[in-house]
């Protein structure tokens, strides 16, 4: 039995393939290739380059690849965009999972492990936040992940179809031994920003507002390990397999650090000068995020291998430095 992986050329998507890869299971990537990255699949993995709402291609992989189960990555993911471009946040997002859906239901595939985000919560009342908070999004990237939750509600009362929806706090870090990272284009996550900023890719990091009711004025974020959210996919897909059971399940750390106490960690990592100027607030950026994982924990029996900060930023710096060193060599330049 094989695992279908939507969106498994992107950066959360890649480093869950490799991981259940290492986990002994067997695999099937399908990515648009829109913001993936067809060099972050390894060769021997199946590939398929196409569309979510293809749904003759989703019925052809699922009948030539024995399906057992999907986890589902396929999305848009840039809040600031889905603000700007929200119809085709709801048509990638909403309208995709749904083929999606009705193609597993044709097919009788019954597990899926969707990624979610904590961007459903909107302005927390409270932190660490639990699963039970109030869901109000506050931009359409949010709106379309939590309608997605919504529709696996009914979709597991009327078909069974059991899915555990994951809501990510802040991915962060890259595989520990390098192999492969974070690449968006163009790059608006604060650790990326950060170390190309100690690589000299770009002049300096804007910090998006010091005047939030936080202790240092700048916003707290709750930053996970890349590859721990790849093990709570494993951890979610064999509670479905073995409990017969889903749910919906945050994942952080629980510990917040502020914009200006990542920036400092950079800096003890890298060893590097990094120039930084304070900019006008981002719209939409709460001021405080920070997860409570305890349910993760105790039913997922997730437990975060690489907690610490300063881990998961030399994992990161690790392979932006790997890979300024190539694209030096290659001649490579930088839009900035
Ligand atoms: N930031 C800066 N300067 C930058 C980039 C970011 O100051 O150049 C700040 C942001 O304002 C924010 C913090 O750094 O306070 C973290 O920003 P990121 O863009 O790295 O991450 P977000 O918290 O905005 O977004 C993450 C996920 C989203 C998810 C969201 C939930 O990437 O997918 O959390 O709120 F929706």
């Amino acid at each position: 039995m094989t695992i279908l992986v939507t969106g498994g050329a992107g950066y959360i998507g890649s480093h869950t393939v490799l991981y259940l890869k290492e986990k002994g299971e067997s695999v099937v990537v399908l990515d648009n290739l829109i913001t993936g990255h067809r060099q972050s699949v390894l060769n021997n993995i199946p590939f398929y380059m196409g569309s979510l709402h293809d749904e003759e291609l989703l019925h052809y992989i699922c009948q030539n690849h024995n399906i057992e189960a999907i986890i589902h990555f396929a999305a848009n993911s840039l809040v600031g965009e889905s603000v700007k471009e929200p119809l085709s946040y709801y048509e990638n997002n909403v309208s995709g999972t749904l083929s999606l859906l009705k193609v597993m239901n044709k097919n009788n595939i019954k597990k899926l492990v969707f990624s979610s985000t904590a961007a459903v919560y909107g302005e927390p009342k409270h932190v660490p936040i639990q699963e039970e908070d109030h869901a109000i999004p506050t931009n359409p990237y949010g709106e379309t992940k939590l309608a997605i939750e919504k529709m696996l509600h009914w979709a597991e009362k009327a078909y069974g179809i059991k899915s555990v929806s994951l809501r990510y706090f802040n991915a962060a870090g890259a595989d520990p031994e390098g192999r492969i990272g974070e690449e968006h284009h163009p790059e608006t996550h604060l650790i990326p920003i950060v170390l190309q900023t100690a690589l000299g890719q770009r002049n300096k990091i804007n910090v998006f507002g010091d005047d939030y009711p936080t202790p240092d004025g700048t916003c707290i974020r709750d930053y996970v390990h890349v590859m721990d959210l790849a093990d709570a996919h494993y951890c979610a897909l064999e509670k479905i397999r073995n409990e017969n059971e889903g749910g919906v399940y945050n994942l952080g750390n629980g510990k917040g650090f502020s914009v200006k106490e990542v920036i400092e960690t950079c800096r003890e990592v890298t060893q590097r000068e990094i120039k930084v100027e304070t900019s006008p607030r981002r719209p939409g950026d709460p001021a405080v995020l920070v997860a409570s994982s305890q349910k993760a924990r105790d039913e997922l029996k997730w437990l975060p291998k690489h907690p610490d900060l300063k881990d998961i930023i030399t994992h990161a710096w690790n392979y932006h430095a790997k890979q300024s060193h190539q694209n030096k060599k290659r001649n490579v330049q930088f839009v900035k």
